[in-house]
């Protein structure tokens, strides 16, 4: 069984749902953690619960809004202060289909949180991650998508934030394709240097992502009738757990997994294309983001 126990790991939105449990995962596993989290408090009592549960002494949290550029500098400055390697970033935080509003920089919050954060935060602790991966032998990216990319039909990489949005353009799945076409593109771009990106379906999960914040009146309904059918964190937790830390997706690269499984994703026509306009894309929008924030 390989030693994890020398290797560090990031989980985003680790305060509860599949994250709670990709981070207690990744502690039982012997690796030091950190979470993200949204406040203090969040961050207290998960370190409380994990600490409890798993023993681990090599558990913190750092603050983290993937819905503020200014949030994600702060804390993948501090991230890559406290963390001589990273072995691992698990971008699992996000939100639901039926959330309206915008960013901290004025983006349409699902895609801004789900995507363009996460892709930021990438791309501030890859020189960290890159330098593991170059002493370690490698380091790995786990984007946690859904199976509701499928539904992302007329997803335009050059034009992400269509604004007004039309009815048949789908926020979340379309930020989730956008997760799954990143890790191709992250494999794609260093895969050579040794970083191991794959995308991830948790499965239909019994967390708080059907709260009532995201998914207003009926909705509630929908979540609660369906509860049957949905599956504990602990296990939605596995598929990223399996990305992070099998020897099977050390050997493979930019590969989309339910469960211990790796799956086809349903992708856009000639996908090498577009994952790499996406890319360019995503890199314009956030310069001109923050140009216009610093102007
Ligand atoms: N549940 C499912 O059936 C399902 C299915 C497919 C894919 N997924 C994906 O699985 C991932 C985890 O979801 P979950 O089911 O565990 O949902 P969850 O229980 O609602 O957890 C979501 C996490 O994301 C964090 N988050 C939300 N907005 C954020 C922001 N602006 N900045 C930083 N963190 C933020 C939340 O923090 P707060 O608690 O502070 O809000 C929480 O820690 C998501 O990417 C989701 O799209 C879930």
């Amino acid at each position: 069984m390989t030693d994890h126990s020398a290797k560090t790991f990031i989980v985003t939105g680790a305060n509860t749902g599949v994250g709670l449990e990709t981070a207690r995962g990744l502690a039982r596993a012997g690796a030091r953690v950190l979470l993200t989290v949204r406040s203090a408090k969040k961050g207290e009592a998960a370190l409380d619960e994990l600490r409890r549960d798993t023993g681990s002494d090599k558990l913190s949290f750092v603050i983290l809004d993937l819905g503020s550029f200014g949030s994600i500098e702060t804390a993948s400055e501090k991230l890559s202060e406290r963390c001589d390697r990273i072995d691992g970033l698990i971008n699992n935080a996000g939100l639901g289909a039926a959330s309206e509003g915008r960013t901290e920089d004025g983006l349409p919050l699902v895609m801004g949180v789900n995507y363009i954060g996460p892709f930021l935060l990438t791309r501030r602790l890859l020189p960290r991650l890159l330098e593991t991966a170059r002493q370690e032998g490698q380091a790995r990216v786990v984007n946690v998508s859904s199976l509701a990319h499928r539904f992302a039909r007329r997803f335009d990489p050059e034009n992400l934030l269509p604004d007004p949005r039309p009815r048949a353009r789908d926020a979340y799945s379309e930020s989730k394709l956008a997760n799954l076409l990143h890790a191709r593109e992250l494999a794609r771009r260093h895969g050579g240097e040794g970083l191991h990106a794959h995308a991830v379906h948790p499965g239909f999960v019994a967390s708080d992502f059907g709260r009532a914040e995201h998914f207003p009146g009926p909705w509630q309904l929908v979540f609660k009738a369906t509860r049957p059918l949905q599956i504990s964190p602990a296990k939605g937790a596995r598929p990223s757990l399996h990305a992070a830390l099998s020897e099977e997706a050390g050997r493979t690269n930019g590969l989309y997994w339910t469960k211990a499984t790796p799956s086809d994703p349903y992708l856009p026509e000639d996908a090498e294309t577009v994952q790499a306009r996406l890319w360019a894309e995503t890199e314009a929008l956030i310069e001109a983001e923050r140009g216009s924030a610093s102007a």
